[in-house]
């Protein structure tokens, strides 16, 4: 799928992710990680910000997007949630930023969308200071062999639907880059990864 076919696929579901920021069946899951949260923040794929109910004060945080239509939704809940936050339009595959510029690197349902996800992992790693850490929720490749089947099959379908892979095994993403995992859980049928990183141990 092109960039442009897929900026407009998030575009359209701007209103949804709008909507859904605060989820129930999200929110203890979020909130955990966001609480390890501090400094300056880079939040990538910040969609409509869903995590911004969840940032604890006084971080700084750069939010990036490619699509305008979440970034619009984004903006409105930053004022809301009174969070300081700097936004940029942009195509996390192509992003850069000086080496370990950021406290904390975070990251949540957006490694399933990226082109080439191990690129933007090692970026994570780049961008973050030397004692900094990274923060993921991501939807993955289940460890059960029947669900992991079915994730397979309904891939090509749920992708030109959502944009989304999520056939991805998260903790061999961030292990690949060279990340430490602090700490992972694995939660709705081992699909959801948790992940505390560090760029070293
Ligand atoms: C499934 S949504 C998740 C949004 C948000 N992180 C959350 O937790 O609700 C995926 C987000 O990634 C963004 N995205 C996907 N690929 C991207 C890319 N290559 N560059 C920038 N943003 C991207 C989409 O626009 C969308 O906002």
């Amino acid at each position: 799928m092109d960039k442009e076919r897929r900026v407009r696929l998030f575009d359209k579901q701007a209103d949804m992710y709008d909507r859904r920021r605060g989820d129930s069946s999200q929110e203890r899951f979020r909130r955990g990680l966001l609480s390890h949260a501090e400094g300056d923040v880079l939040e990538l794929a910040v969609g409509a910000g869903a995590n911004f109910p969840y940032y604890p004060s006084g971080v700084r945080v750069t939010a990036a997007d490619f699509s305008g239509m979440m970034l619009e939704k984004a903006k409105a809940a930053a004022g809301r949630y009174n969070i300081d936050v700097s936004f940029l339009q942009a195509d996390i595959d192509e992003l850069q930023f000086p080496e370990h510029g950021f406290d904390t690197v975070i990251s949540t349902l957006s490694l399933c969308s990226y082109v080439n996800p191990q690129q933007v992992v090692a970026k994570m790693k780049r961008w973050c200071k030397p004692g900094g850490q990274i923060l993921l929720m991501e939807l993955g490749i289940s460890s059960n062999g029947v669900l992991a089947a079915l994730q397979k099959t309904l891939n090509p379908l749920l992708y030109r639907l959502h944009g989304c892979h999520h056939t991805r095994n998260m903790e061999e993403l961030v292990k690949g880059a060279g990340l430490h995992i602090v700490h992972m859980e694995r939660h709705w049928l081992k699909m959801l990864y948790l992940i505390h990183a560090r760029p070293s141990g």
